[in-house]
């Protein structure tokens, strides 16, 4: 179900001809490890897929990468505050296209930091950075 919700919304993007998708992915399954390990190290195992996400690895699995993490993002004791910023981009954009602006579509609430922190470089070199 949630996949194809997820399709619907890379087909919307496709059809305005907007670059891709940002969002802030909670790896909600972290709270069973969190005393064994950091954010950081958790979000890499699931890039590698050393481990399962009930959500970061099915956003993985849709096309997502990680590009960073962002502290004090949502209070969620699951994640320690964190989420994982996530990139969709469209492999349909055309920079010669006008991108489709409908006010009444695009939602403007996003306030997300996607300032660098401390993060392994392994976490960078694995998601192609
Ligand atoms: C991530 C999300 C799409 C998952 O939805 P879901 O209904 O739990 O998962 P689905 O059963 O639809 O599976 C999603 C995909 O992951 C795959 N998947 C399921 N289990 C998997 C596993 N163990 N390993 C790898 N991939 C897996 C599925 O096969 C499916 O891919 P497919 O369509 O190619 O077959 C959904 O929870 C979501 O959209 N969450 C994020 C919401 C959001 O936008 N957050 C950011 C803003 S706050």
């Amino acid at each position: 179900m949630g996949s194809k919700l997820m399709d619907a919304r890379f087909a919307v993007l496709k059809q305005l001809n907007l670059r891709g998708m940002i969002a802030g992915s909670l790896f909600i399954d972290y709270a069973k490890v969190a005393d064994q390990m950091t954010p950081e190290q958790y979000v890499q195992d699931v890039i590698e897929g050393k481990r399962f996400d009930t959500n970061l690895t099915k956003q993985l699995h849709k096309g997502f990468r990680v590009h960073n993490l962002i502290p004090n993002y949502f209070q969620d004791a699951r994640t320690k505050n964190f989420a994982a910023a996530i990139v969709w981009e469209n492999p349909d954009y055309d920079p010669t296209r006008p991108i489709l602006r409908k006010a009444n579509i695009i939602p403007v609430r996003f306030d997300v930091r996607l300032k660098p922190v401390a993060t392994p470089a392994a976490v960078w070199s694995a998601a192609g950075i």
